[in-house]
C-alpha cells in the first residue's frame, strides 16, 4: 500500500481537547479557537458535543458555541451525538457532521453512555437514519479499540463486531480510537485490519491520544497501511472524563510537522495552527503538549 500524499484532519480539540478541562472555558474562547483553526487551513473541526451536561459540563455551550462560529463555506463542523435528543439539537445548531459513539469494551460503553454496546447500535440506528436524511454526514466512533481503562487489553476481533454493527446502521465513516493511549503501532494495524474488513481504507479515520508517547507512532504505522484520516487535537489538547488518566489525542502540529516532512499534503499553514495552539494554551495558561510547536515557539524567539 502507498503512502497517502494528501492528508485529512479533523482538529478535534475543541471537543476532545477541551471536554476534560476542569477550569471553565467561555464559549467566546472556544469559538475564537474554531476561528483560529479555520485560518490556518482546517477543514473539519470537531467542535463539541450535545450530550447530557450532567455527564459532561464543559460541552454545555454546545448551542452558543455552533452559533458563534463565523461559518467557511469550504469547512465541515461536526458535533458528537449520542442519542435522538443529541441529534435534534445537533441539527438545530447546523453541524455538517455527527459523530455517533460507541466502544469495542462492554464496561467503557457503560460507563460512557450508560448502555451496553447492542442498546448503543439500536439506539444509533434512528439517529444514523434521521441524520443522512436530514443531508448531515456520519461518522462513527470506535472507543477502545487498542485497550480499556476498566477491561484491559481489547481483541481486534471485538473491534471489528463494532465496526460491522456500525457498517449496518449506515454509518459513513469510523474512527479507530485509542482512548487511553496504551496502543503501539502493531497492535493498532490489527485493530485497522479489523475494521477495514467492514469499511474502506478512505472511510477509516485514526483517532489516538498520546497517553503513552505512541500516538505519533500509531499515527505513522495506520498510514503505512493506506489510511488517511486522522483525528488530531491542537496543542494536544484533551481526554475523557471517562477514562481516567488518559491524556489528549496526538498534537495537530506534531502531525502536521511530521506529514509536510514526508512531503504529504495537508492543506495546513504550520505557523498558523501554531499559533492557535498557543492562544489556547496561553488561556489554559499551560504549556503546549505539542513538541513541534515547542520547538517553532522556541526557535521565533531565538530569531526576534
Ligand atoms: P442517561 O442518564 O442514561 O440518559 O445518559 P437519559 O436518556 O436517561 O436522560 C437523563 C437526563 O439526561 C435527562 O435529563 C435527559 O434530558 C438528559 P433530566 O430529565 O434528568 O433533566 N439528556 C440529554 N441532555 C442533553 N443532550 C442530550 C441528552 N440526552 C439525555 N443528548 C447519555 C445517557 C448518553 C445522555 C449520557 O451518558 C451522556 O451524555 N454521555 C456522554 C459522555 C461523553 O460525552 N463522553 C465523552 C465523549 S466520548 C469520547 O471522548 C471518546 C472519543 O473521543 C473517542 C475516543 O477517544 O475513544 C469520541
Ligand atoms: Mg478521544
Amino acid at each position: 500500500m502507498a503512502i497517502p500524499r494528501f492528508v485529512h484532519l479533523t482538529d478535534v480539540g475543541p471537543r476532545d481537547g477541551l471536554q476534560n478541562e476542569k477550569q471553565p472555558v467561555p464559549a467566546a474562547v472556544k469559538i475564537e479557537l474554531v476561528q483560529r483553526l479555520q485560518a490556518a487551513g482546517l477543514k473539519d473541526i470537531e467542535v463539541t458535543s450535545f450530550v447530557s451536561p450532567k455527564w459532561v459540563p464543559q460541552m454545555a455551550d454546545n448551542a452558543e458555541v455552533m452559533r458563534g462560529i463565523p461559518r467557511k463555506g469550504d469547512v465541515r463542523y461536526a458535533a458528537l451525538v449520542p442519542n435522538m435528543q443529541g441529534l435534534e439539537a445537533a441539527l438545530a445548531a447546523r453541524a455538517d457532521t455527527i459523530v455517533v459513539f460507541g466502544a469495542a469494551s462492554e464496561a467503557f460503553s457503560q460507563k460512557n453512555i450508560n448502555c451496553s454496546i447492542a442498546q448503543s447500535i439500536e439506539r444509533f440506528r434512528p439517529v444514523v437514519a434521521a441524520a443522512l436524511a436530514a443531508g448531515v454526514a456520519v461518522r462513527g466512533a470506535i472507543s477502545c479499540a487498542v485497550g480499556c481503562p476498566y477491561e484491559g487489553g481489547v481483541a481486534p476481533a471485538r473491534v471489528g463486531l463494532v465496526a460491522g454493527l456500525m457498517r449496518e446502521i449506515g454509518v459513513q465513516q469510523v474512527s479507530v480510537a485509542d482512548t487511553i493511549g496504551v496502543g503501539t503501532p502493531r497492535a493498532v494495524q490489527a485493530a485497522m485490519e479489523a475494521v477495514l474488513t467492514h469499511f474502506h481504507i478512505d472511510a477509516v479515520i485514526g483517532h489516538f491520544h498520546d497517553t503513552y508517547g505512541q500516538a505519533l507512532a500509531n499515527t505513522l504505522a495506520a498510514l503505512e497501511m493506506g489510511v488517511w484520516h486522522f483525528d488530531t487535537s491542537v496543542a494536544g489538547l484533551g481526554g475523557c472524563p471517562y477514562a481516567k488518566g488518559a491524556t489528549g489525542n496526538v498534537a495537530t502540529e506534531d502531525v502536521v510537522y511530521m506529514l509536510h516532512g514526508m512531503g504529504i499534503e495537508t492543506g495546513i499553514d504550520l505557523e498558523a495552527l501554531v499559533d492557535a495552539g498557543a492562544y489556547i494554551s496561553a488561556f489554559l495558561n499551560r504549556p503546549t503538549l505539542s513538541r513541534a510547536a515547542t520547538a517553532l515557539l522556541a526557535q521565533r524567539q531565538r530569531t526576534t
